[in-house]
Formats: structure tokens, sequence, C-alpha cells
């Protein structure tokens, strides 16, 4: 596998991980991870591809557990808008897909306010994945024609959510909750 030419000057590069096995991650992920100057990964990231980085990389333990945070959101992202400005090449390393609840938006939004490059790298989302590893296809010929990925963090009862649950639960497709362990019906 070739290499990726490092880009003059800071940048940043939001690449997801995959749902778990190392070898989920995409070839250009990994590309980058390999000349990265700085790491900056999540708890749900497969740790494993840290024995990838070069030598002399900072990695810096975002954490995210869910009552444990190492860093806020917005530490998260003013520790990669510094890395960027120091001239610096900042993975930031994220389970499954940085734009399926991955807050990778909130963080392109932060280098783009920073005027820093910043590439997004879609991973293999748990979405899809998850369910795949159980035989389950999202998608079925004749069957569905449509998947609703919906986060079962926030009470549909609360003002803050926005999933439609009845509609979801009325219509014919398939539905993939994400956060929704803690949710459920003892
Ligand atoms: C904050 S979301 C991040 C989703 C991630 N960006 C993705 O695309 O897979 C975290 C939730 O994704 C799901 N998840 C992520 N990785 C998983 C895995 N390896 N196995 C099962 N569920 C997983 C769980 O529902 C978990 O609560």
């Amino acid at each position: 596998m070739t290499g990726v030419d490092r880009p003059s000057g800071g940048w940043v590069a939001l690449v997801g991980g995959g749902p778990g096995r190392a070898d989920l991650i995409t070839v250009r992920g990994l590309r980058l991870l390999r000349i990265a100057d700085v790491v900056v990964v999540d708890r749900l990231a497969p740790r494993e591809l840290l024995a990838e980085t070069r030598s002399g990389v900072e990695i810096i333990d975002a954490g995210k557990a869910p009552h444990g945070h190492n860093l806020t959101q917005d530490e998260i992202n003013a520790v990669i808008v510094d890395r960027g400005r120091r001239g610096l090449g900042v993975v930031r390393l994220k389970g499954g897909d940085p734009f399926v609840f991955g807050r990778g938006g909130e963080e392109a939004l932060a280098c783009a306010a920073a005027g820093l490059p910043c590439e997004i790298v879609p991973g293999v989302t748990s979405a899809v994945a998850v369910p795949a590893l159980a035989g389950i296809p999202v998608t079925h010929r004749g069957i569905t024609q449509d998947v609703s990925i919906v986060s079962g963090h926030v009470d549909p009862s609360h003002p803050g959510s926005t999933v439609d649950w009845d509609a979801l639960a009325t219509g014919p497709g398939t539905v993939v909750v994400l956060m929704g362990v803690a949710a459920l019906a003892g």
C-alpha cells in the first residue's frame, strides 16, 4: 500500500475507525493515521489502530465514556484547532463513521471557523455493521426499501426529542436505534 503525501501546513482529518475490528478502517483512514503528528482518539474507536501510528506521535485520549468524559466537545474542538494551527497533521479517530452520531459536524465547523483544511474520511458505521454481524441486512429487496438510524438517548417525552417515534413504529422500514441500551425497559 502506498502512502499519502503530507499536506503542507496544518491539517485535520476526521477519520471513521469502523465498528471495532481494526481491519475495518478504510485504506485512506489508515494512511492518514500513519502520517499523523497528533491523534485524538475516542473511547469507541478501535484502539488497536494506535499501533499503526508513527513514533513520537502525540496521542490525546478524548474519552467520551457515557458518565466520564475525559474532554468536553469544546475542549476537543479546541485541541484539534490548536494542533492544526501549529502546523501539525491531526487525525481525529472515531468509532464507526464520524458523521453518524459522531459529532464530526461540530468538529468540521470548528476547523472551518479556524480556516483549517479538514477532510472527512467515512467509516463503516455500527448502524449497518452490527446488524450485518447478526446476519440482518438493513434493506432487503421485496421487504424493506428504507432504513432509519435514530438515537435512543433522548426520552421521547423530552421537549428536545426530534425523533418521530409514532411514524417509525407504524412505518414499514428498518429502524436501527443507537445509544438505546440505557433506555430499554427493565
Ligand atoms: C455516539 S454513537 C457513535 C456511532 C458511531 N459514529 C458509528 O457510526 O457507529 C455510539 C453508539 O453507537 C453504537 N455502537 C458503536 N459501536 C458499536 C459496536 N461496536 N457494537 C455495538 N454498538 C455500537 C452503540 O449504540 C453506541 O451507543
